[in-house]
């Protein structure tokens, strides 16, 4: 195992580039399923989540390698026709590879992420558009089993506009047979770029980038190559993580279009800016003000960016809430920040957050994705050491965070822990 050790107090300046988006490659590479043949992805990140894919793909009998951000998969030699809980269990996402595999091959046969179809981790909206395309859906033992002649298209409407689920019917109708619409569509840019990657490889999709996706299924699709989208919410982050640090950083490579949400509320928080093109710099003096925030679908402050903002707010000097409205429940990075010095109250789903209070290091442990990467964000301002225990979380969506951030000026080091 191993953890991050990080001294807290130095301000960040300098350049720093966004990876490739996460959640778009790990769209991609399952729509690699849909047509045999050779695929080339650029700008792809280093990330444990793309080597989890990769190996549900290769179990597959699919080709699949990254090097140097280049990913090339081969899906020429399709064996199997299952994605088991062992990859499932470790990554949701995975739960992408049920439309294609239905969509091309009429099978299908994929662990559930966790909990029942209808909870904790819900997927009944892929499964309720799948069977109104005309799949016969099974549950046994903790898996979906799907099985269709052929899909048929037809009008599907998604009560939560997920983005999985639209991901996921999305590779499902575009080898249906005729129309499929499906209303109150996810807009991430990661579908979209989904959307417009599926249209490279012969998909006839339209309202892309709208919430009204209309697909005209074709009898087959062919190889494609995708520049991989920079990735908005290491954007997000790395811009909190120069403001929080009273810093100046430039962020480049990345897509100020898709992260207003988040540089609205960090200019109303006082952060100032300068946006053109591919790059943002971020200025910040003295602390923020305190901004509250509710996350929201789209191009709403986003879920991912929610414990990053409470991070940041520790830093204010009044109270903020937070609210949460994606999840029931993603605020398991608060009573790690708590341990570090920061006064914090949960209200339901909204963290009301006591800025200004003095934060020391101490050790802490990471649960979650971006609630790792709120505590990164506490410990950078922390008096002391802190120590961050588990950082796998850290490393399945952020590229060389710690060598990143190092190169801005932040005294953190990865290190070797016997924790287990
Ligand atoms: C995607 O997850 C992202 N993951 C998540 O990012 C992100 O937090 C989420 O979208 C919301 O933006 C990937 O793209 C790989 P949803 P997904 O289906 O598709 C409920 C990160 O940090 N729901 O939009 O799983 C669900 O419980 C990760 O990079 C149903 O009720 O999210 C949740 O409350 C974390 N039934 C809400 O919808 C369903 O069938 C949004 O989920 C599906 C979802």
């Amino acid at each position: 195992m191993e953890k991050f050790v990080i001294t807290g107090g130095k301000k960040l300046k300098g350049k720093v580039r966004i990876s490739g988006a996460k959640n778009a490659i790990l769209a991609m590479m399952p729509a690699t399923i849909l047509a045999s043949g050779v695929y080339r992805f650029q700008n792809v990140p280093n990330l444990r989540d793309v080597w989890t894919m990769s190996r549900l793909l290769i179990d597959m009998g699919i080709y699949s390698e990254l090097n140097d951000g280049e990913l090339f998969v081969n899906s020429h030699e399709i064996k199997s026709f299952e994605a088991p809980y062992e990859h499932v269990k470790k990554m949701r996402a995975s739960f992408y590879v049920l439309g294609p595999l239905v969509s091309r091959f009429g099978k299908a046969k994929v662990s559930l992420p966790g909990g029942c179809a209808w909870g904790p981790r819900p997927v009944d909206l892929h499964l309720k558009g799948l069977e109104k395309l005309g799949a016969d859906i099974d549950i046994e033992g903790g898996y979906v089993i799907a099985k269709t002649n052929k899909l048929i298209g037809t009008r599907i409407h998604l009560d939560i506009p997920s983005v999985g689920a639209t991901g996921n019917l999305l590779m499902a109708a575009v080898l249906a047979k005729g129309t499929t619409v499906i209303s109150n569509a996810a807009i991430e840019p990661e579908i979209t770029a989904l959307a417009k990657f599926l249209v490279k490889m012969g998909a006839r999709i339209d309202g892309i980038g709208t919430n009204m996706l209309e697909i005209e299924g074709v009898d087959d699709l062919h190889p494609a190559n995708e520049l991989i989208i920079p990735d908005r919410i290491e954007a997000g982050t790395m811009l909190i993580a120069g403001a929080i640090t009273e810093g100046n950083v430039t962020i480049e490579n990345c897509n100020p279009y898709h992260i207003t949400a988040v540089i609205s509320k960090m200019e109303e928080a006082g952060c100032e800016f300068d946006i053109c093109e591919n790059k943002i710099t971020v200025r910040m003096e003295g602390p923020p003000k305190p901004v509250d925030i509710t996350t929201a679908v789209y191009p709403g402050f986003p879920t991912d960016m929610q414990s990053q903002w409470v991070a940041f707010m520790l830093k204010s000097n009044g109270v903020s809430k937070i609210t949460e409205t994606i999840y029931p429940d993603r605020f398991k990075h608060v009573p790690e920040l708590q341990r570090l010095g920061a006064q914090i109250e949960m209200s339901e789903n909204t963290a009301i957050v006591y800025g200004g209070k003095k934060l020391s290091g101490a050790t802490v442990m990471g649960s979650d994705l971006r609630g790792s990467a709120a505590l990164v964000l506490g410990a950078l301002i922390a008096e002391g050491t802190t120590e961050i225990l588990r950082i796998y979380h850290l490393d399945r969506g952020y590229e060389s965070l710690d060598k990143k951030l190092r190169e801005l000026g932040a005294e953190i080091w990865r290190e070797q822990t016997e924790e287990y």
